[in-house]
């Protein structure tokens, strides 16, 4: 479904990519036949003064043989697009120790995304490094956020497609001009010991979105930024999430669902062991108004810690309300939000509102412990919970006492 089309157009763009190259575009061709063990970039023409732009490429790695590990030693290097395109052949570790500075010049992001990274298998991306979006300049026009001729001011830093069996770790992602990453049509990929920062207030710059894919680990990672910490899109299954420190941020999210004819269903998206701070929302499932009739199920949210969340359980099944009509057909069911502790600052800390044309099913409340401290007046007391379309069933503690409104 998509994902061929997609291939086939954007392989256009990908011919013809030499090495790492710096200054000179292009110049450095013909390294293809330099195979070595380890490709050191600084020996193939970047330059770390963070000033030189470096046309990161690694088309001479990606046709070595044996064990290949691309260096990207210490130092600050600067670049545009970056095309990691596979098939290789070998599985590639990407050996990263250096800052690397995306320009801020959007128009060298044709493609609309920082690093492209596509088609590999088994590779690896490691070593401490930092990519460094330098979103500040394109977050200043967020007045035209939304609209399609804005799309390249929200340029993801990295976006990986068809990336399987493949490890993401000790990696630190800082100001994205869009999202920080992207898991597009993957397999088995795991993401651990990720460090993702960027301003509360950064427009549209979700932490990980995932949508496509199957078998996605996200873990042991600390998320700040300005959007969804987590979201978990259309084609997601067998995602498990654990470990996770979010704030700020709009938390860890299922959604948003059912905004496109050709979405596909999420299913077994388990979210465990998570602290969330000073977040929006916190275990949220959203989906669109007049949406295409897909399934969400079999979601866990189990032993998460909230702190000042605005709303820490919300099912919102009138996502993009203003812009469609018609109610929102996608059917959540078989839905488990259990231990859940801590404090919230609005008085429906529990919201389920579910679709009259979809109503949930399945939805199991358990062990639910959330102390309103009372930061916004503007909603009118008492503390309590919303349900809407769902008629949830109940196991342990329920503070707020659900379905009051
Ligand atoms: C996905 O990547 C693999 C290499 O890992 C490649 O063989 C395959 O052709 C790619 N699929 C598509 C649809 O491009
Ligand atoms: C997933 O990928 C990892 C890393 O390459 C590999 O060790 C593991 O065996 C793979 N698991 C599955 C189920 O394919
Ligand atoms: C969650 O934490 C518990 C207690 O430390 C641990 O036993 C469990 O393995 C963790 N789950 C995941 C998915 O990390
Ligand atoms: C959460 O908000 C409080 C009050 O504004 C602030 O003191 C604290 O540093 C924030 N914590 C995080 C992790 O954002």
């Amino acid at each position: 479904m998509g994902i061929v089309k997609r291939f086939e157009v954007n392989a256009l763009f990908f011919v013809g990519l030499a090495l790492l190259s710096c200054g000179a575009k292009g110049a450095r061709r013909g390294l293809v036949n330099n195979v070595a063990t380890v490709f050191d970039v600084t020996k193939h023409g970047a330059i770390a003064d963070a000033q030189t732009d470096c046309a990161m490429t690694w088309n001479a790695a990606c046709a070595a043989t044996g064990s290949v590990t691309v260096l990207i030693p210490p130092g600050k290097y600067l670049t545009g697009e970056v095309y990691f395109q596979g098939p290789c052949t070998s599985s590639i570790t990407v050996e990263m120790q250096g800052t690397i500075l995306a320009q801020t010049d959007l128009s060298m992001f044709e493609d609309n995304q920082w690093f492209s990274i596509e088609n590999n298998d088994g590779l690896i991306i490691k070593g401490g490094g930092t990519f460094n979006g330098q979103g500040e300049k394109s977050w200043q026009h967020d007045a035209c956020g939304g609209k399609a001729s804005c799309n390249n001011l929200l340029t993801p830093s990295l976006v990986f497609s068809n990336v399987s069996n493949s490890i993401l770790q000790d990696i630190t992602s800082v100001n994205s001009k869009g999202f920080h990453m992207k898991i597009n049509y993957c397999h088995n990929f795991t993401a651990h010991n990720i460090n993702i920062i960027a301003p509360g207030d950064s427009p549209n710059t979700d932490g990980i979105h995932i949508s496509d894919s199957d078998l996605i680990t996200i873990a042991d990672s600390t998320i700040g930024t300005g959007d969804d910490c987590i979201s978990v899109g259309e084609g997601s299954t067998n995602v498990a999430i654990s470990g996770i420190t979010c704030g700020p941020g709009h938390g860890i999210s299922i959604g948003s669902l059912g905004l496109r004819q050709d979405d596909a269903d999420v299913k077994g998206v388990t979210v465990t062991n998570c602290t969330l701070t000073n977040t929006t929302n916190g275990a949220r499932i959203k989906t669109w108004h007049g949406s295409t009739p897909i399934q969400a199920s079999g979601i866990v949210y189990d032993n998460i810690v909230m702190n000042n969340v605005r709303s820490p359980i919300f099912i919102d099944q009138n996502y993009g309300s203003k812009q469609k009509q018609g109610s929102s057909s996608v059917k959540i069911s078989d839905v488990h939000f259990k231990n859940i502790r801590g404090t919230t600052v609005t008085n429906e800390a529990v919201a389920l509102y579910c679709s009259a044309t979809a109503p949930c099913e399945g939805i199991e409340l358990v062990d639910i412990d959330l102390t309103f401290i009372g930061v916004t007046s503007k909603i009118a007391l008492p503390y309590s919970g919303a349900c809407q379309n769902v008629k949830p069933t109940f196991v342990g503690k329920q503070n707020p006492s659900p379905c009051t409104l």
